[in-house]
């Protein structure tokens, strides 16, 4: 009886409150105003993107322009260092795909190389609004990122594991966004293998100022990481990037 209650109620409360609170749609994210194709791709990153194909067949899903890459400070942060001379980028969570498509519209000639699992975060997973989005999560996320697929491989799996397939196949990547695990121990997990595999890399990320709660993890491990390793970081809103140059 309680099973049957359930199912009843689960389908209206899903279409009647939930799907109310998807934002109005503007197709426009949605198109991919760089290349359609880059041509003389490095031959590791051809392989890989051979290794990891798109479905043939767009899945089922609604657009859904759901993400954390819009305010002004951060986004101009992020595409000051994008350019047409960008190769490849790789991000390490990519949610819906906003900053991804944001990179890839930023840094025409490049290939973003997308590591997510699409489980979700803890914070995503016991939030009942973001919660309902998740069995759904990469199928939407394929189908926002439909039309830049030619320059977007997504690798569906832990970012220690992604990052070592990347270095494994001997890709470089130019720049690196940390926007995954936000717990203290996976940023630093997250910025120490990246910066142990691809030493040249840009290493930026997301939410610096996150989470006041929980005493600011992201802050906390790269404040760290920085001090362990003499480096400057330079932050502009939540955005932070770690810079090579020792501070004295
Ligand atoms: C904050 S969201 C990314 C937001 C996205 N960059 C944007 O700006 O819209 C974090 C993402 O990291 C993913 N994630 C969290 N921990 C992960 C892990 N250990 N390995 C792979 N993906 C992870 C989650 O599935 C989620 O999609």
């Amino acid at each position: 009886m309680l099973t049957f209650a359930k199912d009843l109620v689960r389908p209206l409360y899903r279409s009647l409150i939930l799907e109310r609170r998807l934002p109005d749609v503007d197709p426009k994210q949605f198109v991919n105003h760089g290349s359609k194709q880059v041509k003389n791709l490095p031959e590791p990153v051809l392989r890989l993107k051979a290794e990891f194909p798109w479905p043939d067949k767009k899945p089922r899903a609604r657009l859904d322009p759901e993400g954390w890459f819009a305010d002004e400070v951060k986004v101009n942060a992020l595409i000051d260092l994008l350019g047409p001379s960008t190769k490849t980028i790789m991000e390490l969570g990519s949610w819906l795909g906003t900053s991804t498509r944001l990179m890839l519209n930023s840094a025409v000639n490049a290939v973003v190389i997308a590591i997510d699992h699409w489980q979700g975060s803890v914070e995503h997973q016991e939030n009942v609004y973001y919660k309902y989005k998740l069995p759904r999560l990469y199928d939407t996320f394929l189908v926002n990122c439909w039309d830049f697929r030619e320059r977007l491989i997504p690798l569906k799996m832990d970012t220690m594991a992604g990052m070592k397939i990347v270095f494994e196949r001997g890709i470089k990547p130019d720049l690196i966004l940390v926007d995954a695990d936000h717990s203290y121990a996976g940023v630093l997990r997250d910025i120490a293998v990246a910066r142990t595999y691809f030493p040249d890399a840009m290493i930026v990320g997301d939410d610096f100022h996150w989470n006041e709660l929980d005493h600011y993890p992201v802050k906390k491990a790269v404040e760290q990481y920085a001090r362990g390793h003499n480096l400057r970081v330079e932050i502009r809103g939540n955005f932070w990037r770690l810079h090579e140059e020792k501070v004295d």
